[in-house]
């Protein structure tokens, strides 16, 4: 069992399997992208399987794949084979942009992964072209129709809320969930965006979209939030679905916090607001042996930050949070 120093029990890993996207969402990649990783740069699938067989064996239990976009890497099909049938990971969840997903579906279902998260800020075209600078809106919503038609998957969306963008979609969004046994989450905009640039007067915190939200349908109903959410979860009378709202900026969820976060070039976060605690690739690659790297992971985790603010205050290299979600894994 890895508990940190908080005593928090860590059973929750975000691997984030590259870097680069073929989106370019303005809030979390400059317009001509960023300086990706040379494939040798990434942690290879084989150390990944090491390293997550020696994770299942200390009790993390659930994976979800990231990015970047996740099926932009090679062969990440095949690697998810292999890592579904670890004994010990009970639960692997994707979040991906949905632009090249569909292609992939029956055959993840078929190994067991069921749970997508589907990032869409926008349901209009003109404004989501807009957010994401290119022109994949057609595929995004069919892969959110194909996908929330089906059963056998949970779907939840994430949208990025951000003033003067995309606040026309919040309540269409909630919408979306009338019909529909889906949850739409609105994610406080953070400053993870390539350049750090970040207008605080105009930013909306969970407060006002909860509070944007209920002007048009009146009260929600709190529902239970599960033991480490980062959302808080709320349903509507005679609503199919669900709506979150995760307080991503103010940080109000770190007290629960069970995540463990591996970057594509190896970096092991104790949290998303940390600038990595260690690089574990550079330690297998030098030779590490399972106890050594088990015990590296460990070490990191009993001087974890209490929380998203302590982390940050702690960071080594950039004070600020500044670079590109799409390095890090949200
Ligand atoms: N602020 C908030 N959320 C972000 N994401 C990416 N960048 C940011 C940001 N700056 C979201 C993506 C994705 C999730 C992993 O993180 O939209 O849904
Ligand atoms: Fe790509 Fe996601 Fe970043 Fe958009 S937010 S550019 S989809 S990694």
């Amino acid at each position: 069992m890895i508990i940190d120093n908080h005593g928090r029990t860590i059973d929750y890993l975000r691997l984030a399997v590259t870097d680069r996207c073929n989106l370019r969402c303005f809030y979390c990649m400059p317009e001509d992208g960023i300086q990706f990783l040379k494939k040798d740069a990434l942690l290879s699938y084989e150390e990944l399987l090491r390293l997550m067989r020696l994770l299942a064996q200390e009790g993390i239990s659930k994976i979800r794949i990231t990015g970047g976009e996740p099926f932009l890497r090679k062969d990440l099909v095949s690697f998810l084979e292999n890592l579904s049938a670890i004994e010990g990971i009970n639960k692997i969840a994707i979040t991906t942009n949905g632009t090249i997903t569909l292609r992939h579906l029956d055959a993840l279902v078929h190994m067991g992964i069921r749970s997508f998260n589907l990032s869409i800020d926008s349901i209009d075209k003109a404004r989501f072209e807009k957010i994401t600078r290119r022109d994949s809106f057609d595929e995004v919503w069919s892969c959110f129709e194909q996908m929330s038609a089906r059963e056998d998957i949970e779907l939840k969306l994430n949208c990025v809320v951000m003033a003067d963008q995309n606040i026309e979609d919040i309540i269409p969004m909630v919408r979306l969930t009338q019909e529909k046994n889906i949850s739409v989450r609105f994610i406080e905009e953070m400053p993870f965006n390539g350049d750090g640039k970040f207008n605080k007067e105009t930013h909306w915190n969970y407060i006002k979209i909860l509070q944007h939200i209920e002007s048009t349908f009146g009260k929600a109903i709190k529902l239970d939030d599960g033991k480490n959410s980062t959302s808080l979860n709320y349903g509507l009378e005679g609503f199919a679905g669900s709506f979150g709202i995760i307080p991503a900026y103010t940080r109000s969820f770190c007290g629960s916090c069970n995540r463990l976060r591996l970057t594509p070039q190896g970096s092991i976060k104790t949290c998303l607001y940390d600038d990595g605690i260690f690089n574990i690739r550079d330690i297998m690659r030098a030779g590490a042996t399972d106890n050594e790297i088990i015990a590296a992971v460990k070490e990191a985790c009993s001087h974890r930050a209490k929380d998203g603010f302590e982390a940050e205050a702690k960071r080594k290299i950039n004070p600020h949070v500044s670079e590109s979600m799409a390095t890090i894994g949200g």
